[in-house]
């Protein structure tokens, strides 16, 4: 085969390929459940300037006027957080730290370190989930995060890997 007949084949794989794996607090039954989910469509190649040729994926339009405020809460090492439930479908980042996130009446747990894997995404507002989450920050440092709520087009587009946290090789290396 000629190259130009392999080339298109070959990027087009590596941009279906690669997901973005995210962590979701969701909920079922009036409960919050924990799962992994690709996002879809996958990463792509930005061809944007300061950026070309890198692996990007659009968020589409967060936030905005109606969507609530965005916040950037610096956490204190060993802070509990308690019970409570998202105060509205938002990302989560984690930037630094440590987030030790349970489920009440559940075995179920996710630990999201603060860096490169530290997105998740936070649905489980009251009205879907009667009891919420628990979330502590058990490392010493502080713990940096940015909340952004979603935009109009609400939850991003997904398939669902499994029940429980992403792990392993679902994550960035
Ligand atoms: C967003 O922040 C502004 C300024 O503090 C405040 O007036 C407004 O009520 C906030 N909006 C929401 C949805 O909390
Ligand atoms: C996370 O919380 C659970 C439940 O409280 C606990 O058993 C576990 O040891 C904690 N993990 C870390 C790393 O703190
Ligand atoms: C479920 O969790 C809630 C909140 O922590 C607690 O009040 C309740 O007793 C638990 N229910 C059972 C059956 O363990
Ligand atoms: C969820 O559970 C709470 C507490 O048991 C209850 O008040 C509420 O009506 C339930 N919501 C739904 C949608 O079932
Ligand atoms: C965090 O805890 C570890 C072990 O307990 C300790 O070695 C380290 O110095 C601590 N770091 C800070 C910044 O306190
Ligand atoms: C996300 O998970 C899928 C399925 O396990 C995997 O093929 C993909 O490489 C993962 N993405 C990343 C960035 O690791």
């Amino acid at each position: 085969m000629r190259l130009t007949t392999i080339l298109p084949i070959l990027t087009s794989t590596l941009a279906t390929a690669s997901t973005l794996n995210v962590t979701v607090l969701g909920a079922q039954n009036n409960a919050s459940t924990l799962e992994c989910w690709a996002l879809e469509p996958g990463f792509t190649t930005s061809s944007e300037a300061g950026t070309s040729g890198s692996k990007s994926l659009n968020l589409g339009p967060l936030g905005g006027k109606n969507a609530g405020n965005s916040t950037y809460t610096i956490i204190p090492a060993k802070f509990d957080g308690g019970r409570h439930n998202a105060p509205l479908k938002q990302w989560i980042i984690f930037m630094s730290g440590l987030a030790n996130i349970t489920l009440p009446n559940s075995t179920t747990s996710a630990l999201v370190q603060g860096g490169k894997n530290g997105a998740i995404l936070a649905l489980d507002t009251a009205d879907v989930s009667s009891l919420g989450h628990v979330t502590k920050y058990p490392s010493n440092e502080s713990t940096i995060v940015l909340e952004i709520p979603l935009g109009e087009e609400g939850i991003p587009g997904h398939t669902v890997l499994h029940s429980g946290a992403c792990g392993g090789a679902e994550l960035l290396e």
